[in-house]
């Protein structure tokens, strides 16, 4: 047994988010709207063309300008180390390394910096200025063909390749065997709080209030960026108005921090709609082969996965598409495999669930076509399949709940009454169906600190640097530090947005909540202990510290996953090519569920972002000019309201997990996983054609 103490009575009951109030008060404040004394605003130029040299700017044109102070641009940037590390060991995407030299690498690449005393003046400045460049050929060009290259290096989060067995001669035994070729297009994550920050100096340290998911994290690049020592960097991120992915170490922070620096006020530079398209990051583009051997029964003989992205040519960023199959299906031949091409495009990044979202809707949709041509129900289909153990790794399962998922979901959804055969059932002129897929997400925990104190007045702090993106973290972490209080929730104040409160996991990965559990519990335990053994809390309170490294490192080795079941409803207009979505239900299961309100909130917003996958998304670049064609929220289609029906979703009561007293899996990502793929399984029963290129576009079911 271990130290921590077991959770009770807050955790598992609704609560609304403890800053609520605040936030609908406008209370709260975001990055972009802090008051600081000598504000100064910085505004980016970027380049227009895809790929070239800067020949020249014309900085004295725009320095005459009114209210500007300052041009920063390679000319006259100071340098920036590349070369650290980055988080939890992956390399750091160095496109933020601005103004470091003369090359382009792709279009809307920021090529200056204009500070002036408003945002506006900073603003004409910036689209004043002259910039002329030595254009050169540039590629943007990504589709299926292209060859690609193995990773360079693995990822810690994404092996490049795996292989078992003999693929081709475990097909050629195959009495039923898919081969398919699927796509995804380039899709964005736009926060409605864009990216925003501030820089100061302040007492000889550097202060930065930012948007991001870790203050940690953004305090460790920009002290790598700089050549700073992490201590004299600050990073504060109280409030943030949406994150999934992209809310890291961006070109605006280290903007920033180079004009406070410069001019030694304080500076914030925010990114424009349109230049998150560019400047944020970005779900790549995947092109996707399955491969599948089956028996007559559908037990599988052969899975085999390739996925390819494509990345930049500054950062290598691998999406991880293959990942899926690598836990979900074992096969006595396996081989799952990653390559990537290099084009003149901005770096890509995470975004919401990366490899699982684009890897399920291809695999799951490759499931569906292999459980038609066995005549086995795609739920059956899944359930002969289960592995013993993880397909690659070997290693036992923390609980393995997929079919637990899929047995509640097709009693709530009625799945049992389904005609199995496509293109049969109609509602005047649509034609109806309905689809399922899984789904399942990787349940990590990475080594966190928190700080609790003992007020005098019989109220508790907490303190972790842990980031709240909108999910209602801190709720959820009021909760938890109650329970190991073993105190009513109105007693526990969290503070958050912090790097000054120690290293902690970023809000990501689908790990936050849990890593930030393990380290307020251990420190609430030892807290407890100080208690016990001292008399009245002094004026000053009582804080200790702890870390949970020591007890995740002790972890047994385990597939530690969420599940799902995805189920969804279409109807599709034969005459106009239209699919309207009728209902879906993702029935979940991911350890305890801290708060459900706000968990249900998460899975529905998954899966609306999953329909939106399925139906809508997809940024597209002109190939011409590099670029993107409609870069904002008007020319790329998200689902909207009248697009989304009622969404049921739900979970199954926690299992135990003997190793794990926190059993938190992790929801951030889950609700996406394998939406899409219900959605377009539920199009082929409705119309009996096979889609396999996202979005489902009208005009690609006429
Ligand atoms: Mo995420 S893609 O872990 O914000």
């Amino acid at each position: 047994m271990t130290a921590v103490t077991p959770l009770k009575a807050s955790v598992g009951t609704a609560r609304t988010r403890v800053e609520g109030r605040d936030k609908v008060t406008g209370a709260a404040r975001y990055a972009g709207e802090i008051p600081f004394a000598e504000l100064a605003h910085g505004w980016l130029a970027v380049s227009a063309l895809a790929r070239g040299r800067i020949r020249s700017m014309d900085t004295d044109a725009v320095l005459a300008m009114p209210g500007v102070l300052t041009v920063l641009h390679h000319g006259n940037a100071p340098r920036l180390e590349t070369g650290y590390p980055g988080l939890m060991g992956m390399r750091p995407d160095v496109s933020v390394a601005l103004f470091q030299h003369d090359r382009v690498p792709h279009a809307g690449w920021p090529v200056a910096l204009i500070v002036a005393e408003t945002s506006e003046q900073a603003r004409e400045a910036a689209e004043a200025l002259v910039v002329e460049y030595d254009a050169e050929p540039h590629d943007t060009d990504f589709h299926a063909d292209r060859p690609g290259t193995y990773t360079a290096a693995d990822e810690p989060h994404a092996a490049a390749v795996t292989a078992k067995g003999d693929l081709e001669a475990e097909l050629a035994r195959s009495a039923v065997v898919v081969d398919a070729r699927y796509t995804t297009p380039e899709e964005h994550h736009n926060p409605l709080e864009p990216h925003a920050a501030t820089a100061r100096w302040e007492a000889g340290r550097l202060e930065v209030v930012d948007s991001n998911q870790g203050a940690v994290w953004v305090q460790g690049e920009l002290a790598g960026l700089f050549s700073l020592d992490p201590a004299s960097v600050r990073v504060r991120s109280e409030h943030i108005g949406g994150g999934f992915g992209s809310k890291s170490v961006r070109a605006h922070q280290v903007a920033a921090v180079m004009a406070a620096t410069a001019l030694r006020r304080p500076v914030r530079v925010v990114l424009t709609r349109r230049q998150m398209f560019s400047l944020a990051g970005y779900r790549s583009p995947t092109a996707q082969r399955i491969r599948l051997g089956a028996d007559a029964d559908g037990r599988l003989r052969a899975l085999g996965h390739e996925a390819l992205n494509l990345t930049s040519t500054v950062h290598e960023y691998l999406e991880p598409s293959a990942m899926p199959g690598r836990v979900l299906y074992d096969a006595d031949a396996h081989h799952t495999a990653h390559r990537i091409v290099r084009l003149d495009v901005p770096s890509p990044t995470f975004m919401r669930a990366p490899g699982a979202a684009p890897g399920s809707f291809a695999l799951e949709s490759a499931l569906d076509e292999l459980a038609a041509k066995c005549g086995v129900d795609p739920i059956e289909l899944r359930v002969r399949n289960e592995p013993e153990t993880g397909p690659v790794s070997g290693l036992p399962f923390a609980g393995r709940t997929l079919v637990a998922c899929f047995r509640e979901g097709a009693r709530r959804f009625g799945w049992a009454d389904r005609d199995p055969r496509p293109g049969l059932r109609r509602d005047g002129r649509w034609l109806l169906g309905t689809g399922t897929a899984s789904a399942s997400y990787h349940a990590g925990t990475a080594p966190s600190t928190a700080a609790a104190t003992a007020e005098a007045d019989g109220t508790f702090t907490i303190r972790i640097s842990a980031s709240d993106i909108g999910t209602g973290a801190r709720t959820a972490l009021t909760l938890i530090a109650a329970d190991a209080l073993e105190v009513a929730s109105d007693r526990v104040r969290v503070l958050i947005g912090d790097s000054d409160f120690g290293p902690a996991m970023i809000a990501g990965g689908s790990m936050g909540t849990s890593s930030w559990a393990w380290a307020i519990t251990a420190a609430v335990a030892r807290l407890r202990e100080r208690l016990a053994g001292s008399g009245a809390v002094p004026p000053e309170g009582i804080t200790v510290r702890a870390d949970s490294t020591a007890a995740i490192v002790a972890l047994p080795p385990k597939e530690r996953h969420s599940y799902g079941a995805q189920f969804a409803e279409v109807a599709v207009d034969t005459g106009t090519g239209e699919v309207r979505v009728r209902r879906m239900l993702g029935i979940f299961s991911a350890g305890r569920i801290v708060n459900p309100l706000t968990a249900r909130g998460q899975f529905v917003g998954g899966m609306t972002w999953g329909i939106s996958m399925a139906l809508h998304e997809e940024a597209v670049r002109d190939r011409a000019s590099g670029a993107h064609v409609g870069a904002d929220l008007a020319g790329y289609h998200v689902a909207a309201h009248a697009d989304v029906p009622h969404i049921e979703a739900d979970w199954l009561p926690a299992e135990r997990d003997e190793d794990d007293p926190i059993n938190i899996k992790g929801i951030g990502e889950l609700g996406i996983v394998g939406a899409a793929a219900a959605v377009a399984n539920a199009v082929w029963h409705a119309t009996g054609v096979r889609h396999r290129h996202l979005p489902i576009r009208p005009d690609r079911v006429l």
